[in-house]
């Protein structure tokens, strides 16, 4: 089959890959997160290191399962970041050194301001409504593609929900250009697809916003035609 085929392609690679959603605290028991399961970025994992690459995995909140099927490859490495900031500095950390750093986490675009040491109570409110004063995160995938080390290549994932009056394609391509890295997996997600489940649609787009590959299938599908895209880029230059 296709695995064969592909066989030990990446070989001699160093890659890093992010996976799972972020969690911002709130306080000492609550937290801001998403519904990122970790599946595909593990998928992207397990199938570098199934196809010879030696692979860090920077898992932030991954089920259980999920983040099983990737400690069980001796190729992958496992570290554990919870927060945004926590995840940048062990991805930045990880890929000195690096060839190929794809960032699969859903990271939080803002964290509360200020993280309330005790467990906030509605005795200590004024009345039924509460606001949360909120900042942004830093882009870590902005920062990663413009500090980039010759050789070496940046991907991004892009979960959309397109509007109406655009296509999934449009979309992507003015992010994919807006951030810069060298390409942008682009899928759709909404209630009912995308997370949680083990298909996913994907187009693939380099920074010009250029459709490199398209994949449909097993988020372990879509992965591999992930790196079949990432090794097409890598031989161009
Ligand atoms: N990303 C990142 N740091 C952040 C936010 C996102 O590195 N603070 C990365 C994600 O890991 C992903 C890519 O950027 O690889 C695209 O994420 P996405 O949320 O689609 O991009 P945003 O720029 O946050 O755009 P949006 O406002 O649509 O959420
Ligand atoms: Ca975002």
């Amino acid at each position: 089959g296709e695995g064969a085929e592909r066989g030990r392609d990446l070989q001699g690679l160093r890659v890093v890959v992010s996976a799972g959603g972020t969690r911002e605290p709130i306080d000492p028991v609550r937290f801001l997160g998403n519904r990122s399961s970790g599946r595909q970025g593990v998928a992207v994992a397990c199938a570098a290191a199934d196809r010879g690459a030696e692979v860090t995995l920077v898992a932030a909140h991954i089920d259980a399962n999920v983040l099983a099927a990737a400690s069980v490859s001796p190729r992958v490495r496992v570290v554990r970041a919870g927060t945004a900031a926590e995840l940048g500095d062990a991805v930045r950390e990880a890929a000195v050194g690096a060839d190929v750093v794809v960032m699969a986490a859903a990271v939080a675009d803002y964290r509360v301001a200020e993280v309330s040491a005790h467990k906030l109570s509605k005795e200590q409110a004024d009345g039924p409504e509460v606001s949360l004063h909120l900042v942004q995160t830093e882009d870590i995938l902005a920062g990663l593609a413009s500090g980039r080390a010759p050789g070496q290549t940046i991907v991004g994932f892009a979960a959309e929900t397109p509007a109406p009056d655009e296509t999934l394609l449009e979309r992507g391509r003015r992010k994919a250009v807006r951030k810069g890295a060298d390409l942008l997996a682009v899928n759709r997600v909404g209630w009912a697809e995308g997370f949680e489940v083990d298909v996913n649609a994907l187009l693939v787009l380099d920074r010009r916003g250029e459709l490199v590959a398209e994949a449909r299938g097993d988020k372990r599908a879509v992965a591999d035609a992930l790196w079949d895209g990432i090794r097409k880029i890598r031989a161009e230059r």
